[in-house]
């Protein structure tokens, strides 16, 4: 599809809470942490809500693009803890920006950058739209359990963005959705109806971990093959892979399923946990700014969480 990326950015909230600081929260250690997630720290919004985060980064993107908020023409956002339901955490950084374009967020939980970076995508595609904004923005702090220590130690809050314009570079992308509540969940509790009877799990992100865990490492090895047989290239020909950063036995397994070396994929989630849709923009802004891209390189984007969904896609540089 006809897209480029024209400049990206990322913001993350300053307050860093370490795991020998969550050990005295919950019975866990910085150990078991680093050994079986690979988390160091994670940051934690102390007075940001998603949008405001997520303003920031749109900002930084915008500034590497070269053009100015009233420029875009769509902005389309993914977050699953705004900290409002209406208005939508789109329409809040829209104002913030002083953009005046239509903006509406997606819900596909940790894959939604990607979800809404191909949904970017077609519009560009079907025409009408020059320039649109694409963003993940969580505070995930808000929506979890600080009690549950098989969830609270994993995630992080942070934000990041893509300004994206027509161009020749998306060379492939994949959405994938196996609807179900089961395995990853977040109840939004009982809410405020005298009427309803149904008994309803707690806010909080609800999470088999090891069911979570088999179906990441299947999905990131089924969407890379698939994105790089519509680009009609090896997997191995990938120059870098930016995949969710859930945990980092996820990410070598997967890679040693891929027979492509740990050096190609990037990771920080030892800096910064696992940030849900922020995550693959967030670690593709570090890339980007990192001054290691070359001209031509291809990169890969892949995220997979709730629904539960998966997402790849392929850029090239
Ligand atoms: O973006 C959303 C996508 N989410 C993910 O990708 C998460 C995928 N899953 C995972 O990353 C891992 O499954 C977890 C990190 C969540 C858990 O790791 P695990 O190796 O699957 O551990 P486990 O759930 O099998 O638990 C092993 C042990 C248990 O103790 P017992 O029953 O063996 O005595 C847990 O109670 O580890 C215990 N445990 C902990 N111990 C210390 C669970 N969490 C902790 C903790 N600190 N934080």
């Amino acid at each position: 599809m006809s897209i480029q990326i024209l400049g990206t950015g990322a913001y993350v909230p300053e307050r860093i809470l370490t795991n020998d600081e969550l050990s005295t929260m919950v019975e866990t250690s910085d150990e078991w942490i680093t050994q079986r997630v690979g988390v160091k720290e994670r940051r934690i919004s102390t007075c940001e809500s998603a949008a405001e985060m997520g303003a920031k980064a749109a900002q930084r993107a915008l500034e590497a693009a070269g053009i100015t908020a009233d420029q875009l023409d769509l902005i389309v956002g993914a977050t699953v803890s705004s900290d409002t339901g209406c208005p939508s955490m789109s329409a809040l950084v829209q104002e913030q920006i002083g953009a005046h374009c239509p903006a509406f967020d997606v819900n596909s939980a940790c894959s939604g950058f990607l979800f809404a970076l191909d949904t970017a995508a077609a519009f560009i595609a079907r025409g009408g739209v020059q320039y649109a904004l694409v963003l993940g923005a969580e505070r995930l702090s808000r929506i979890l359990d600080w009690t549950d220590r098989s969830t609270c130690v994993i995630f992080g809050d942070g934000s990041g963005a893509f300004v994206i314009g027509k161009g020749e570079n998306y060379l492939g992308s994949h959405l994938h959705t196996q609807g179900g509540d089961s395995v990853l969940s977040i109840p939004l509790g009982k809410g405020n109806s005298p009427f309803y009877e149904k008994e309803v799990e707690p806010l909080a992100v609800h999470m088999s971990g090891q069911e979570t865990f088999k179906f990441a490492v299947k999905q990131i090895s089924a969407d890379l093959k698939l994105i790089a047989e519509q680009a009609g290239v090896e997997v191995t020909d990938f120059d870098w892979i930016v995949p969710h950063q859930a945990n980092y036995r996820i990410i070598e397994l997967a890679a040693r399923r891929l027979g492509v070396p740990m050096e190609k994929f990037v990771l920080n989630l030892d800096r910064y946990g696992n940030t849900s849709s922020a995550s693959v923009p967030i670690s593709f802004d570090e890339l980007a700014r990192s001054g290691k891209l070359k001209k031509g390189d291809l990169i890969a984007l892949c995220a997979f969480g709730g629904g539960l969904s998966s997402a790849a896609c392929l850029i090239r540089w």
